[in-house]
């Protein structure tokens, strides 16, 4: 039988352009992973390197390609010619301040937050930016129709990266509207899970005051033995 192993032979280097500059790096890296190795400091853009926080959105092109497309760079392998930028660290997002406890019907209050989710114009920009394979064009349409349960349904996968946003002509912020519909939908339509709310009412008597304090003051030598 013959020999296959590849210990000790170098990997192939390939070359990438990171943010206008060229850099000669392995391959098989991720997006993130060749900025560590070229020297960058990352010190916003990177998180769970998972795929599930949404942190590090990219946009990149490939060799021979006009397209640019979006990303997250944590799961997103390199390839020789690509291009690429971690440019969007934050999206300057509205925070809108709203309080479900002062709603009585979150269908209609969805205008008041986010009246332009009303204006889709059915580009689907939104759904081709979003790396979590969502189908947001359609699950804001089920939004601004009232069918809650089907919009958080297609946005379970959403990682709040904000790729959907600026892209849309309409100025509507897909993912802010994903989040107000999941949790409404969660707080006024869903069945309760009856653990939920013992849990909740436990919270709410202090009966895990006592402990959460122990564990506030626990050293960080302690909180790793503990
Ligand atoms: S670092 Fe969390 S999704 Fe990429």
């Amino acid at each position: 039988m013959t020999a296959t192993s590849t210990e000790g032979v170098a990997p192939k280097q390939i070359t990438i352009e990171v943010m206008g500059k060229f850099y000669q790096v392995p391959e098989g890296l991720t997006m993130l992973q060749a900025m560590w190795h070229t020297g960058h400091e990352l010190t916003r853009g990177v998180g769970c390197l998972g795929g599930i926080c949404g942190a590090c959105s990219a946009t990149y092109r490939t060799k021979d390609s006009i397209k640019i497309k979006s990303t997250l760079a944590c799961q997103t392998l390199i390839e020789d010619g690509m291009s690429f930028s971690l440019v969007h660290t934050y999206y300057p997002n509205r925070k809108i301040p709203y309080d479900f406890k002062e709603m009585e019907d979150p269908k209609q209050d969805l205008f008041r937050y986010y009246p332009e989710a009303a204006l889709c114009r059915n580009c689907n920009t939104c759904t081709l930016a979003c790396p979590k394979g969502i189908d947001v064009r359609a699950a804001v349409w089920k939004a601004v129709f009232g069918d809650f349960e089907e919009c958080a349904e297609h946005f379970m996968p959403c990682v709040m990266c904000s790729l959907c946003v600026p892209v849309c002509i309409a100025d509507i912020a897909p993912n802010q509207v994903g989040v107000f519909v999941r949790r409404a939908q969660g707080i006024f339509f869903e069945n309760k899970s009856p653990q939920l709310k013992n849990r909740v009412d436990e919270i709410e008597k202090g009966v895990y005051d006592q402990e959460w304090e122990r564990v506030l003051n626990l050293s960080d030598a302690q909180l790793l033995a503990d």
